[in-house]
């Protein structure tokens, strides 16, 4: 049944057949080239003029799924290059990407934004075909903005993390089944080898730390992986204009590229029961007053449902029709008169939620002091006059190899930080959220359905 929704039992949600590191036919060349050279193109500034001379390519020749993944790889690191990689963000894109872009989104269903797919799930190789993927070592991009060491670290311990915790898809299936079964030891005994993986997932998380630097990242990666969706101060308030060709532009809003699109971590969460209330809503009373009146809240914005939208179709199927079998945690009220069980399953949302915390933590330090760092600088005068040469300084530091700066990239994202009111309340997550209040929410949320207090 996984390989119905695109599943692999053993790459999970990465795929089966390992991405393409070239589009075999020659008529593609172009996208290969301005792909092979973004770094280069992005830093000297040439990147908008080279793509608006590109012609308008076709469809046509992507054959297998692995061919239409490489395009839509290709074409979202090309528009989010040519958007965020200029002196100011651009808000329309040229025929010679939304029109492809929009053919291989809708082909692939995904949204024509780089999204998780594009920068992680399908942006990898490994470095030797017959090791495990699940070992960083062992893995390589395929594509980055910036050409930076910890670009690559970035999307790749994601990868790591989707390898390693490929397993537990069957695995809790399997414990699905067996709970319709009524065989409380299977069940106890997935719930075990469960916990334990997530408890790697939190180390492998730990990595980000080893090679991706937190100034790099928020200064020089981040900005390229904005959205125009809840995030206005990075500089598109209206969304970004594609045409599709037949000559009429409009202005869509997406979300930028987050994690928050991994179906990994949802899948976790709807076979642990774990539910995830709109950004904001606290938890409901045994009864509430609205209940008993049968009067609905209106409905209030989900992030994390929204975010299914930006995975690829099948993926999001799965999730959808996990979540329709999903008994686990049923299973274990039933039985909570067993403690092995009751153990299990408590164990796994501590493990999941650990993991978040862990997750806080790594938004703490490359998001949260960086972006505090830059209204510092900002509110002093003295260092405000001195500021172009204290961020070339750190960043020199930062980065030895010398790579030039890409001034623009980091102007929107510290003019967002620098608007930001006290505490920096303004700042939001590539995805739109207002970071750190979402995702404790998110890590609290994780703990609720536990049988002990704990
Ligand atoms: C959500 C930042 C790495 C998993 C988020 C959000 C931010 C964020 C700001 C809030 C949503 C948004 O507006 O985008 C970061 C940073 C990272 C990082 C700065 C590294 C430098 C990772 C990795 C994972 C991950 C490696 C892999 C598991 C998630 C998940 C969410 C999320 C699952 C959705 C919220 C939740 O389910 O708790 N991240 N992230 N993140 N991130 Fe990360
Ligand atoms: N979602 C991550 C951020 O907001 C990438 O920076």
């Amino acid at each position: 049944v996984l390989a119905e929704y695109g599943i692999s039992p053993t790459h999970g949600f990465l795929p089966d057949v390992l991405p393409l590191t070239r589009l075999p036919d020659p008529y593609y060349n172009k996208w290969e080239a301005v792909v092979a050279n973004l770094q280069g193109l992005i830093l000297s500034k040439r990147l908008r003029g080279v793509v608006d001379r590109l012609p308008v390519l076709s469809t046509v020749g992507l054959e297998h799924v692995a061919e239409w993944r490489r395009a839509y790889m290709l074409l979202s690191f090309m528009a989010h290059g040519y958007i965020w990689g200029g002196d100011s963000p651009s808000d329309r894109l040229p025929l010679s990407i939304s029109v492809p872009l929009l053919k291989v989104s809708a082909h692939l269903e995904v949204p024509p934004v780089a999204t998780y797919a594009a920068l992680c799930l399908w942006n990898f190789k490994p470095l030797f075909v017959d090791e495990n993927i699940d070992n960083l070592e062992n893995l390589a991009t395929l594509t980055t903005f910036t050409g930076a060491l910890d670009e690559s670290w970035f999307y790749l311990v994601s990868v790591a993390m989707e390898a390693r915790g490929a397993p537990i898809i069957p695995l809790m299936l399997t414990a699905i089944a067996a709970a319709r079964e009524n065989d409380v030891d299977a069940v106890t005994r997935c719930l075990h080898t469960f916990a334990e993986r997530l408890d790697d997932l939190t180390t492998l998380l730990q990595r980000m730390h080893e090679s991706c630097d937190p100034h790099i990242f928020y200064h020089r990666i981040r900005p390229f992986l904005a959205g125009s969706k809840g995030m206005s101060e990075a500089g598109l308030p209206n969304g970004v204009l594609y045409d599709d060709g037949s000559g009429n532009e409009t202005y869509r809003q997406y979300a930028g590229g987050s994690n928050a699109q991994s179906s990994l971590i949802q899948f976790f969460d709807i076979v642990l029961g774990i539910e995830h209330r709109p950004t904001g809503e606290k938890k409901p009373a045994a009864q509430d007053d609205t209940e008993r009146q049968g009067r609905a809240p209106p409905p209030k914005h989900n992030f994390i449902m929204e975010m299914r939208r930006y995975m690829p179709g099948p993926h999001a199927r799965f999730l959808n029709d996990v979540q329709a079998v999903a008994n686990v945690r049923d299973f274990v009220e039933q039985h909570r008169n067993n403690p092995t069980l009751c153990v299990a399953y408590d164990a796994c949302l501590s493990m999941l939620r650990a993991l978040r915390d862990k997750h806080i933590a790594i938004v703490t330090r490359y998001i949260v002091l960086p972006s505090r760092e830059v209204r510092a600088r900002s509110r002093s005068p003295e260092v405000t006059r001195n500021k172009v040469n204290l961020a070339t300084a750190s960043r020199q530091r930062a980065q030895p190899q010398g790579i030039a700066y890409d001034a623009r990239g980091a102007a929107a994202v510290d003019k967002e930080a620098a608007a930001g009111k006290k505490g920096g309340a303004n700042l939001k997550g590539t995805g739109g959220t207002a970071l750190i209040s979402f995702l404790k929410q998110a890590r609290d949320e994780t703990g609720e359905p536990a049988i002990e207090d704990w």
